[in-house]
């Protein structure tokens, strides 16, 4: 073999294992460059014999042309090669589902709303709000708490600053329940009532099942000829609407002073079927909401109310029956905003 066939071989061998462009034009300006060792040869041919120099040129153009042959050829290689990398890369899986936008919901407590408000509004219920500061009057006096009473103690109430009370003349709070939107309604407006209130309450408490803030739904229908029976079926029926048509549901004589008579009332426990279990402590029984006939003193009180009429109330917890709908056992963890926890309703 001629110094030159081991050079065009020694360049073909280096070309094909060359991986990426750049070692390829490295290779190419070592043979093929301006000082490259094909082109070197070249310029050796005028020191031959001239005899020589045709058949030596020819040569080693003949070489020339091999080794740039071979570099094109490497790098149609090479590129095709990082074409198909390239294709590989983008590659998509179109069998696989698409992004999901993803839409916010309603607060699990608004949608316990919704449910309770579902079932009263078609019975001819309305809906109406009242202020969440409310003055000392509509919160207890009107309802029959006196302020030597005890069940004011009961309500653990924030109580707004004295001079802001002195302003408007009666001493102003947080509202410790809705009924005090009953008062304003029978106030304001023209018999029968019969109305669903919804609205945030205060009171100083902070645990597992209780939080400063919760929600509470008041429903008031007052009428000629209302009985404890419109009270019971009613609220019966609602239960059963709310829990199940399995539940049992039980009146327990109870005290408020807005109400005579009044009662708390229960459904059977749906964990343990009344049999008693953790969730009912052993009664077999959860309690759920307070209710009764509204008193004479809180009717007379208010005005536009018929001497004949008479009245049912009832207060609950909203959050209480969210806790029981969704079995969830921490207060508290409506109120953290997590969203975890509420993307699950
Ligand atoms: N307002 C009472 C409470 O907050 C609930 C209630 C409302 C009871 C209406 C009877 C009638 O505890």
């Amino acid at each position: 073999m001629t110094e030159l066939d081991a050079l065009i071989v020694e360049a073909c061998n280096a070309i094909s294992q060359s991986a990426e462009s750049p070692e390829l034009e490295n290779l190419r300006v070592l043979y093929l460059g301006k000082k490259g060792k094909i082109t070197g040869l070249l310029k050796s041919v005028s020191s031959l014999p001239v005899e020589e120099r045709p058949a030596f040129g020819a040569l080693v153009n003949e070489a020339k042309q091999k080794v740039s042959h071979a570099i094109e050829q490497r790098m149609q290689v090479l590129e095709n090669a990082a074409y198909e990398k390239n294709i590989e890369a983008e590659r998509i899986d179109v069998s696989l589902p698409g992004r999901r936008k993803s839409f916010g919901s309603l607060h699990p407590i608004t949608q316990t709303l919704e449910r309770i408000s579902a079932f009263f509004t078609p019975l001819g219920f309305s809906i109406v709000e009242g202020p969440e500061i409310e003055d000392d009057f509509h919160n207890f006096e009107a309802l029959n708490v006196p302020s030597h009473h005890p069940a004011r103690a009961m309500h653990d109430t924030f109580y707004i600053d004295e001079k802001v009370s002195s302003i408007m003349g009666s001493s102003l709070l947080l509202r410790t329940h809705t009924s005090p939107v009953q008062i304003r309604v029978m106030q304001s407006g023209n018999a029968p009532y019969k109305i669903l209130c919804p609205g945030r309450v205060y009171r100083c408490d902070s645990d597992l099942t209780h939080t400063p803030m919760f929600h509470q739904v008041e429903g008031l229908w007052v009428d000629e000829g209302i009985s404890f029976a419109d009270l019971k079926g009613i609220l019966q029926a609602f239960l059963r609407y709310f829990f199940g048509e399995e539940r049992k549901v039980r009146f327990r004589p109870s005290y408020f002073p807005f109400t005579e008579p009044s009662a708390e009332v229960d459904v059977s426990c749906g964990a343990c079927r009344g049999a008693g279990c953790r969730i009912c402590k052993f009664s077999g029984w959860i309690e759920v909401l307070g209710c009764g006939m509204v008193h004479p003193r809180v009717l007379s009180r208010a005005m536009n109310v018929p001497a004949q009429a008479s009245g049912m109330a009832f207060g609950l917890g909203v959050e209480r029956f969210a806790m029981l709908h969704y079995n969830i056992n921490d207060l508290r963890s409506f109120f953290d905003n997590e969203v975890e926890f509420l993307s699950q309703f």
